[in-house]
């Protein structure tokens, strides 16, 4: 495929000018259907469309803390107001380079330092999409020693999803699946007040999340794996719908 070949071309010219100091991830959409990317902050880098099949490569912002997270189910309304159905940004713009998501969203968190990326992928505020996040080399300065393990959630989570915790679109149909948290409120969901620290357990709802994506975090004492954080990889895969 061109496309595929002229992306990759343009992964190794990167790796090349680059030095190796850069972080470069490369993006996947193995989904069956169009993905629309956004970075809370922004990361520098162009989002548009990615249609099924296609691969980005991007440098990161070093440094840059912060958030990655698809949009699905996005259009243009007659007035060019531009709308998803999960992850949307309220903005109207296609570009999210900024705003925080409406919730539910596949969370990605990404710590980068001179070279270094913590990373995780959070069910905190929910499961739009399945993901995996694949270090290509490198060692575990932060979580343990070694390989930089891969981080996912492969399972479409859509067919354990909870009924109270259900997202739908404006027709009433599922479009992606609410942490117990945001959908019920409830301090004991969320971790806040008297539920802090030790007293944050896991429960029924992120229990279901957890047996289907054992390496995601699951509510916010989920420290299982914990945040890895990896030096020194060739690039990082970052594949939506892997499986
Ligand atoms: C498009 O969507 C925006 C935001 O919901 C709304 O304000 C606007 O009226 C819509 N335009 C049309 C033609 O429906």
């Amino acid at each position: 495929m061109a496309t595929k070949a002229f992306f990759y071309n343009l992964l190794i010219l990167s790796l090349f000018i680059g030095g190796n100091c850069d972080v470069i991830f490369s993006i996947e959409n193995k989904c069956t259907y169009s993905i629309w990317l956004g970075a809370s902050p922004s990361n520098g880098d162009a989002i548009v469309e990615h249609g099924p099949d296609t691969l980005e490569v991007l440098t990161m912002s070093d440094p840059w803390t912060g958030i990655m997270f698809a949009r699905t189910a996005c259009s243009s309304n007659a007035s060019f107001y531009f709308s998803c159905e999960t992850g949307d940004c309220r903005t109207g713009q296609i570009d999210c380079q900024g705003p925080t998501p409406n919730f539910p969203v596949t969370l990605l968190n990404f710590g980068i330092n001179q070279g270094q990326v913590s990373y995780e992928v959070n069910l905190n505020h929910g499961f739009n999409i399945p993901v995996r996040f694949q270090p290509d080399g490198g060692s575990l300065v932060v979580g343990g020693s070694g390989a930089c393990p891969v981080v996912d959630c492969i399972q479409d989570l859509k067919n354990v999803c909870p009924s109270p915790l259900v997202a739908t679109n404006k027709n009433g149909v599922y479009v992606a699946c609410n942490s117990a948290c945001d959908a019920l409120k409830d301090p004991k969901f969320c971790c806040t007040g008297e539920f802090t620290g030790p007293a944050c357990k896991p429960n029924e709802y992120s229990q279901r999340f957890k047996d289907l994506c054992k390496l995601a975090h699951t509510f916010p004492g989920d420290n299982d794996p914990p945040v890895y954080k990896c030096s020194g990889a060739n690039r990082y895969y970052l594949t939506f719908c892997p499986s």
